[in-house]
């Protein structure tokens, strides 16, 4: 069977990117960096991506391009003893199971989005008991919208590699970065938002060694980058042979961590432009409101406040949440859509509608018991599984993989590799450091 392939350079590091940059960037990292000491997380969290993250992410890269296959197949393939193969295998099926799960509590915030950019459209027609609706927390408007963005998530992925993610990451994620870029210079003509920007950007640096900023920094890092379940490691083996990886690698880091740092500056002067028109920003214990509230409470009631204008960035506000959403939910169904097709050879489209229908069972699921299981899944998934998959994963890269095969997968888009930094740094930097310093940052949240 003839695999997918991204046709240009281009269209992978924009799907890449597409995949990282998602509700982790525009929401996850600036209610964070609010949270956690601004610029002071800010800087910590530039660090671990480019020390920690960016290694972990060539780990997935190199490994998904030489093997061409699914986590699974792919672990057990570089593994020579069989104990190692057990190994790969287990890590492969967790990586699965870790990106269809973070895939059902992600479709149902993404729901949300969808709802609230639709909220705007619903006012303005002088439709006010929709608009509420589509507001308010209620179990039918959430398996409702969970419904329809897993439906666009499948009809994306079920047109393959290139027709598929590469065609609308193509069209979407360059609208996103247009829309990001118009607001962020409307939020910052306003009155307060310089107040925001200075919480933004000037350090608190005894927070620095807080170290539950250095783990909330490390787990953001490691979301937005979407590793180790398997998404990088998929999309890696859709790049052509004679691309260099380390270059495209870096570029995808630098593009997430750029929209972060973009959206800190949305997101940050927006909560303060809302509490110039007497909107509360600061909850009962003196910190600033964080989490949901922040999305589905102070920026509605900041678009509300600027009467008809707000309609319109409101709307264009979850339009940009809603596309950086469905750009990272193709590629967490891509994990168990590849490994299906792969292995058991059922075709994509049937295989890409089951897998949507058992994740929306799972986000129903969810949905009904909310308050049980939400956090659960999400501390899991991205607190748990998501750091140690990763550790397996440089373990995997640093000492299961052949190190020749590795270079020679990694001459085939540069000749010189073999004289170059990267060359001279990854491999003693996964094999020691990445695990190691995973292991101690993940360790030290506990203690
Ligand atoms: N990186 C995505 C975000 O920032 C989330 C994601 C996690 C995507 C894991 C794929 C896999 O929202």
């Amino acid at each position: 069977m003839q695999r997918g392939q991204f046709s240009s350079r281009l269209g992978f590091i924009l799907a890449a990117s597409g995949s990282a940059v998602g509700l982790g960037n525009i929401w996850g990292f600036p209610t964070n960096a609010a949270e956690n000491g601004g610029a002071a997380f800010l800087l910590m969290y530039i660090i671990l991506a480019f020390l920690l993250a960016y290694p972990a992410l060539m780990a997935e890269l190199i490994i998904g391009r030489h093997t061409r296959s699914n986590m699974v197949t792919a672990l057990q393939s570089i593994a020579s003893s069989s104990r190692a193969k057990t190994a790969g295998k287990l890590t492969g099926l967790g990586g699965i199971l870790a990106a269809t799960f973070i895939l059902c509590f992600y479709s149902i915030i993404a729901g949300w989005m969808i709802a609230f950019m639709l909220e705007p459209v619903a006012h303005f027609f002088g439709m006010e008991a929709l608009g509420n609706w589509l507001t308010e927390f209620s179990l039918a408007r959430n398996l409702g919208f969970s419904a329809l963005f897993l439906s666009l998530t499948v009809l994306v992925i079920s047109a393959g590699v290139e027709q598929g993610i590469e065609k609308w990451s193509q069209r979407l994620m360059p609208s996103l970065f247009v829309l990001l870029a118009a607001l962020i210079v409307y939020v910052l003509l306003q009155d307060g938002a310089m107040q925001g920007l200075k919480h933004y950007l000037v350090p608190d640096f005894s927070q620095m060694a807080d170290p539950q900023l250095i783990v909330r920094a490390l787990g953001q890092a490691f979301f937005s980058l979407s590793l180790g379940v398997g998404t990088m490691l998929i999309y890696g083996s859709y790049i052509r042979s004679d691309e260099n990886l380390p270059v495209v690698g870096a570029l995808v880091t630098l593009t997430d961590t750029g929209v972060a740092f973009l959206a800190g500056m949305l997101v940050l002067p927006a909560i303060f432009v809302a509490q110039e028109l007497g909107v509360t920003i600061y909850g009962g214990d003196g910190s600033l409101i964080a989490g949901p509230d922040l999305i589905f409470q102070v920026l509605p009631a900041l678009f509300d406040g600027m009467g008809t204008t707000g309609l319109a960035v409101g709307f264009a506000f979850f339009v940009l949440m809603t596309i950086a959403a469905v750009t990272s939910s193709i590629s967490m169904l891509e994990v168990p859509v590849a490994y299906t097709v792969e292995t058991a050879g059922t075709s994509r489209i049937k295989a890409t509608w089951l897998i949507g229908l058992g994740v929306f069972v799972c986000s129903a699921v969810v949905s009904m018991n909310f308050d049980a299981l939400f956090g659960l899944v999400v501390t899991l998934t991205t607190e748990w599984a998501q750091p140690l998959l990763g550790v397996m994963l440089c373990i995997f890269a640093g000492w299961i993989f052949n190190r020749n095969s590795i270079l020679s997968e990694l001459k085939q888009g540069d000749a010189g590799v073999e004289q170059g930094l990267f060359w001279k740094v990854w491999p003693i930097y996964v094999k020691f450091f990445c695990p190691l310093l995973i292991l101690l940052t993940f360790a030290q949240g506990f203690f």
